[in-house]
């Protein structure tokens, strides 16, 4: 058998992990050893009689930063020897997270996940400790660890063996470049609102062709960025 997924998890919150992780399929996987979650309590690396994490920020200003000697720390101590995992920081300044980054992560061995809390944590620690800001939005949270979840999840569904056919992927949102196309299924009718007669015609072209030309206007009015990307490629390729 391969190596599980390995994800590290550096965090104050220990306690609440693997939390919504640990149902349907994901938690599954994680029982049987197909992904391995492990979680590195910040605290405990914290300096002074109070395990101190955090400081005031160099150059005054509001909220408290993370301390570099405490995370590089706990990031040292969560590191194996030759460590091939890439080391992300869940941020809401980071690069954002796409369905292609997620894929490429999947691929590897794991991940090595810290969570902020608080306005920042000190570069100096990103810096030498090569860490890679990740952020899953353009809102900001409270802290990493609901985004470090939302990392975890997109990528265990996709490791082989997780989720079967349901992560076939191909008709997913994102995977072609389109949003997904709208579902339907029993009653026949809803409230007076009945399936489009194309999906119970019998005629498999045609519902695909149907489901193409939904996903194409669900991008273009949803996701005008998306839709300009997927232009750009069709142009590229030459096909129009
Ligand atoms: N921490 C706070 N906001 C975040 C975001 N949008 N993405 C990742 N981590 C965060």
């Amino acid at each position: 058998m391969t190596a599980p997924w390995h994800v590290s998890v550096i965090t104050l919150h220990p306690d609440r992990f693997p939390g919504i992780l640990a149902a349907s399929l994901v938690g599954k996987a994680l029982e049987s050893g197909l992904w391995r979650l492990e979680t590195y309590d910040l605290r405990a690396f914290g300096r002074g009689r109070h395990n101190s994490v955090d400081d005031t920020p160099a150059g005054g200003g509001p909220g408290m930063v993370l301390r570099a000697d405490v995370l590089a720390d706990a990031v040292d101590a969560a590191t194996l020897p030759d460590d091939p995992r890439p080391r992300l920081c869940l941020s809401a300044r980071g690069r954002p997270l796409t369905q292609a980054r997620v894929h490429k992560l999947a691929e590897g061995p794991g991940v090595l996940l810290v969570c902020g809390r608080f306005e920042g944590i000190d570069q100096r620690v990103i810096d030498t400790r090569g860490l890679d800001e990740v952020s899953i939005g353009d809102f900001v949270l409270a802290g990493g660890e609901v985004a470090a979840m939302a990392l975890m999840e997109a990528c265990v569904r996709l490791l082989p063996g997780v989720m079967g056919a349901d992560a076939s992927g191909d008709e997913e949102s994102f995977e072609a470049g389109l949003l997904e196309y709208p579902h339907y299924t029993r009653p026949q009718d809803f409230e007076g609102q009945t399936i489009p007669d194309v999906l119970t015609s019998g005629d498999h072209a045609a519902v695909a062709r149907w489901r193409r030309d939904e996903a194409e206007k669900l991008t273009r009015e949803r996701r005008p960025d998306l839709w300009a990307a997927q232009e750009e490629l069709r142009d590229s390729k030459g096909d129009k």
